[in-house]
């Protein structure tokens, strides 16, 4: 069966069980042509099984699913020749030089040498690998070997990419290089993406879906999920050493939802948007640093809808 391609990725009640386990609970969404669409989710969340069902290394225990028009599971072949694939670890072959790992992928997908060695200078300058293409891959740092996977993915230009976690291990630069890119495909490739990272899924995603124990929890741009936390109030705190004694105690309040600290700041949410001074109360002023209300981000929105923390 052949679906409408407006919709490039479509899943229709999709489950994947490993024995008792359910590591995708029909799930149901599609992903529109030329959008950047992100996964979003926790360790163990399943979102690695979803690619995997969607780029035919996995067969769904139940329901189906669509790429590019093309049913997963009776149409494999086909949706291969489609997809290029950033798995989420590097699996590079570890016999071949850099350059040797990208032809043999252009070779895989039926491109001639007159097409695929420009291809492959230009991908390789991109990500700033020329002067290493002669080398073995276990010969490169992880965010090098991460680079290499993500160029292998794009030397057949192909119309769909699925990225699980592209950028995991870069530094901010490169990681900053690859999302430019990426944008630069908006609406004339198709984008499937899982994360953790919320930056990442803010900065890129035109929709996103945020997963949870195999199921989605929300959906929505970045801007409507975190409307969904608006009703709530965060403040940042910053005070003299003590953090962690302050945060304890900030927890035990009853008008507080949640409260952590990260990198030396307590970030705090209230029940209610009266309850500030009653928390200022608590701090002995001579510790107080800083304190700021800020927006919510998509972390606050996902401990809104599940009581846990994405970085968990
Ligand atoms: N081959 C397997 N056999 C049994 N259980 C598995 C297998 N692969 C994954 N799981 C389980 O399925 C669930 C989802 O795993 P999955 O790898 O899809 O999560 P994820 O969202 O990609 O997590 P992460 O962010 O850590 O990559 C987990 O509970 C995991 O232990
Ligand atoms: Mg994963």
């Amino acid at each position: 069966m052949i679906v409408p391609v407006e919709n490039e990725i479509e899943l229709k009640n999709v489950t994947k069980a490993y024995g008792s386990l359910m590591a995708v609970k029909d799930v149901s969404f599609a992903v529109r042509r030329g959008m950047v669409f992100g996964l979003l989710g926790p360790n163990g969340a399943g979102k690695t099984t979803l690619v995997n069902m969607l780029t035919t290394l996995l067969k769904p225990t139940s329901g189906s699913a669509f790429v590019g028009g093309h049913d997963v599971v009776r149409a494999a072949a086909r949706v291969r020749s489609l997809i290029g694939v950033v798995p989420q670890e590097n699996n590079l072959d570890r016999y071949l030089t850099a350059r040797e790992n990208l032809i043999l992928h252009a070779k895989m997908h039926g491109l001639p040498p007159s097409t695929y060695h420009p291809r492959i200078d230009e991908l390789l300058s991109l990500m700033g690998l020329t002067e290493r293409q002669k080398d073995f891959p276990n010969k490169f740092s992880v965010g090098m070997q991460r680079r290499l996977v993500v160029a292998r993915a794009l030397v057949h230009d192909p119309k769909i990419l699925f990225l699980d976690e592209p950028t995991t291990g870069l530094d901010p630069q490169a990681k900053r290089m690859i999302w430019d890119y990426f944008l630069s495909l908006k609406g004339k490739r198709t984008i499937f993406l899982t994360t953790h990272n919320m930056e990442e899924a803010d900065f890129l995603c035109d929709q996103i879906t945020i997963i949870d124990h195999g199921s989605p929890v929300a959906s929505g741009t970045s801007s409507q999920l975190k409307e969904m936390a608006e009703s709530s109030w965060f403040y940042e705190i910053e005070v003299d050493g003590r953090s962690d004694e302050y945060l304890r105690a900030f927890k035990r309040l009853p008008f507080i939802e949640s409260a952590s600290l990260e990198d030396g700041t307590i970030r705090v949410c209230l029940k209610k948007e009266g309850s500030l001074g009653r928390l200022v109360e608590q701090i002995d002023l001579r510790d107080l640093r800083r304190i700021n209300s800020r927006k919510p981000s998509l972390e606050d929105v996902f401990l809104k809808l599940t009581g846990r923390r994405l970085r968990q």
